[in-house]
Order: structure tokens, then C-alpha cells, then sequence
């Protein structure tokens, strides 16, 4: 079938938000939804591919016929997305958290009626895109990463792209303006080294729908 664009082919879709604890009962986190990541790993399903997702924590269902695996902390993602290698492609949608509380505190941080502030000190999370762009032995065939930005998108997008090593950086504007964290549609530009597509705005059902078929394009040309 013409939709089956993707047939054989395995898939590692990241998508959601991390949690990042900072003591028993509370973490860092950031807006995303997760329904830019779903939704492609369950139109990559509906073409064919072997998905498996690895989501962060969403109040979204498990898309049909997708393989997903729930995790919380971005170590945590980084260790599910390594477990599940070799794939041939990797999409990389979440919303990963950038630092995480160095220490987590074993037990609630209180109030002690001194007055004193608790101090938060963070360090860097692991960079998963970076880490399957640039690995030695199993990087999949097709990296793709997803850039949000609230300003000079483009810019941005083509550095990142550079700095990580991917193949192609879907960019959007996650400006408060732009209605696109936590809504149904979405505006994105697709920027690789070969230059830059700009998409009409459209439901991020569609986004990712054609999101597929230009995964399924690149694969086609590549095997050229
Ligand atoms: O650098 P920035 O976080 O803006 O890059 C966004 C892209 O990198 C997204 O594809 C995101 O999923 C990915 N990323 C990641 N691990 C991180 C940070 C970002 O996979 N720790």
C-alpha cells in the first residue's frame, strides 16, 4: 500500500517532557504535551514502521501499535533509547530537560522557620540527539531532532544542527504567541544541510503524517 512507506523499517521516537526530582514529591519540568511525538510515532506505525516510543511522563494515551516505554528523567530516556539500538531511524520529539538538581534529596525539603531559602543546584543532563548523532557504532541511519525556539528559528535550527550532528531539524516557534506548546497545530520548517522547508500551519496529526513520508523520501534516496 501506498501508506506503508515505512514497511520494515525500526523507529525510535522520543516525545514528552522529563521530570527532573528535586526531592521525593517535587521536579523540574517543562509545557510540553508530548502530541508532536505521539503523533508520529503513530503515523510511522500506521506506514509500516517497528516503533517503538519513549515517552516522558504525558497525560496522552500509548498511540496504537507502537512499543512504548514510559520513563521520567531525561538518564532515564537516554538508557531506554541506548537499549533499544540498532534503529534505522530516530526522531527525536521531546522535550528533553537541559539541567537536572544535582543531588536529589531523599527526603521532602522543609521549612525549618528560619526563614532560609533552599538553594537548587543543577547540572547538565545528557544531550540524547547529540548522543545517537554522534555514535561510534550504532547511529542510525536518519537523526532527526526537533528544535523550540521563541525567536530567529531558523538561525537556531541550522546551528543546532550543526552542533548535534543530525540530519534534519524540524524548527517551530514556541513563543507564548504561537499557541504551539500544549495546542493542536503547529508550524514548522524542516532545515538540513541540503536548505529549508517552510510547512503551511497545519494540526500536528498532519505534521506528522508528512513528517513520515519525508522520512520515507530521504530513506528512498539515501538507499539510492
Ligand atoms: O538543544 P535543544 O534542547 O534545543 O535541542 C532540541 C533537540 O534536541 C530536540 O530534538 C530534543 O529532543 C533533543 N534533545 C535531546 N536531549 C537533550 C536535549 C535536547 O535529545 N538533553
Amino acid at each position: 500500500a501506498a501508506s506503508a512507506v515505512l514497511a520494515g523499517i525500526r523507529m525510535l521516537v522520543t516525545s514528552g517532557p522529563t521530570h527532573e526530582p528535586i526531592d521525593p514529591v517535587r521536579y523540574l519540568a517543562n509545557r510540553s504535551s508530548g502530541k508532536q511525538g505521539h503523533a508520529i510515532a503513530a503515523a510511522a506505525a500506521a506506514a509500516g514502521a517497528d516503533v517503538t516510543l519513549v515517552s516522558g511522563p504525558v497525560s496522552l494515551p500509548d498511540p496504537p501499535g507502537v512499543r512504548t516505554v514510559h520513563v521520567e528523567t531525561a538518564r532515564q530516556m537516554l538508557a531506554a533509547v541506548e537499549e533499544r539500538l540498532p534503529v534505522d531511524v530516530a526522531v527525536c520529539a521531546a522535550a528533553v530537560a537541559d539541567w537536572r538538581p544535582e543531588a536529589e534529596g531523599s527526603q521532602k525539603l522543609k521549612k525549618d522557620g528560619s526563614g532560609a531559602i533552599p538553594q537548587l543546584r543543577l547540572t547538565e543532563n545528557p544531550d540524547i540527539l547529540q548522543t545517537l548523532s554522534q555514535h561510534h557504532t550504532l547511529r542510525p541511519r536518519l537523526v532527526v531532532g526537533f528544535a523550540a525556539e521563541t525567536e530567529t528559528v531558523i538561525e537556531h535550527a541550522r546551528a543546532k544542527l550543526a552542533r548535534k550532528g543530525c540530519d534534519l531539524i524540524v524548527a517551530n516557534d514556541v513563543s507564548a504567541a504561537s499557541g504551539v506548546m500544549g495546542g493542536d497545530r503547529n508550524r514548522v520548517h524542516l532545515v538540513s544541510p541540503e536548505g529549508v522547508e517552510t510547512w503551511a500551519e497545519m494540526a500536528k496529526t498532519e505534521v506528522a503524517s508528512r513528517l513520515v513520508a519525508h522520512i520515507g523520501e530521504r530513506l528512498k534516496a539515501a538507499a539510492r
